[in-house]
């Protein structure tokens, strides 16, 4: 397979690059981040020049606007990136008989259901960011048909800034730490995302998909949970969303169900807490041990 990802140099981009590599396909990594070839999604006519020239079977774009309290304060860019740029990459797809897999979020849910959210649950954004990721998705459902929407969400892993590594370095720092104990949701490992990203690929999947690795946890678990694994003496302590007010408002509860993903892959992705261990081992404990990080 030969395939294009945009944002490719971003926390799901470069999984995705070296997992598709991995298996042999051809690809092709774009961004506005040194290190790839220039590519804007906002640009419709460089998007469809760009797929034009390499005529790619797949446009995997992961590319966005992730800041989900700066969408608040940026509400032009959050339009602009997570509504606007994903109807240009399904328009200019459609031109040049592309396939296109797009990521969205759980935030596009209220997180007011108490049991895990399908493919089928009405959406109600409760942020600018859920609120453009949403838009995003109508947009490509509306212009094309053979796509994949991936709603995915707590994403950790390497290459990029995400909460465990956020959490870990504040923790490095201070003997006491507290952490958001009333949102839940399934922490996902980037490469385990990359990998259900491929096999939904594989699988000539169409359509909307769910994808998290299995388990629950609230921010306070996973917290405590990559401490431990650090190895680090730091107390977590739970505390209320009260206490830490942010910009954008959350879902309390935003866990997804994979079903529909296993029911076309045959395969569901590992607990968080094996992930998160994995992720810790390979990338984080070496460099802590060796006094690098
Ligand atoms: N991270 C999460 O927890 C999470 C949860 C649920 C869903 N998602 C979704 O998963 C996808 C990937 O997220 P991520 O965390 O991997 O994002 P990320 O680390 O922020 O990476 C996004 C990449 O896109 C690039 N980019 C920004 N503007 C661009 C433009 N106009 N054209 C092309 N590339 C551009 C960024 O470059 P700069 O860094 O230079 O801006 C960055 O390299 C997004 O759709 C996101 O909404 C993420």
């Amino acid at each position: 397979m030969k395939l294009v990802v945009t944002g490719a140099k971003g926390l799901l981009g470069h999984q995705v690059v070296r997992v598709c590599a991995a298996r042999g396909d051809e690809v092709i990594e774009t961004d506005v981040s040194p290190g790839a070839c220039e590519l804007d999604i906002t640009d419709m006519d460089a998007v469809e020049c760009f797929l034009r020239a390499e005529r790619p079977d797949w446009l995997v774009n992961c590319a966005g606007y992730t800041d989900v309290d700066g969408c608040e304060e940026h509400e032009e860019r959050a339009v602009s990136l997570n509504a606007q740029a994903p109807g240009n990459l399904a328009r200019a797809c459609k031109l040049c008989g592309t396939r296109l897999v797009h990521i969205s979020t759980d935030y596009v849910f209220d997180g007011e259901k108490t049991e895990p959210y399908s493919e089928d649950d009405i959406p109600r954004p409760l942020s600018v960011y859920g609120r453009t990721k949403l838009a995003g998705e109508e947009a490509v459902q509306g212009t094309m048909d053979d796509y994949i929407i991936v709603r995915t969400q707590w994403l950790f892993g390497p290459y990029g800034k995400n909460f465990v590594s956020t959490i870990l370095k504040i923790a490095s720092e201070r003997d006491t730490i507290r952490v958001v104990n009333d949102q839940r949701g399934s922490p996902t490992y980037s490469k385990d995302l990359a990998r259900a990203v491929r096999l939904l690929m594989e699988h000539d999947a169409r359509g909307i998909f769910h994808v998290c690795n299995r388990g629950r946890a609230t921010w306070y678990d996973l917290a405590k949970k990559a401490v431990e694994l650090m190895e680090m003496g730091t107390q977590v302590l739970p505390v209320g969303t009260q206490e830490f007010p942010r910009p954008a408002p959350r879902p309390k509860n935003s866990i997804l169900t994979t079903r529909k993903f296993t029911e076309i892959t045959g395969k569901v992705l590992p607990p968080w807490q094996i992930s998160l261990q994995n992720y810790i081992k390979e990338y984080l404990l070496e460099y802590r041990k060796s006094g690098q990080a």
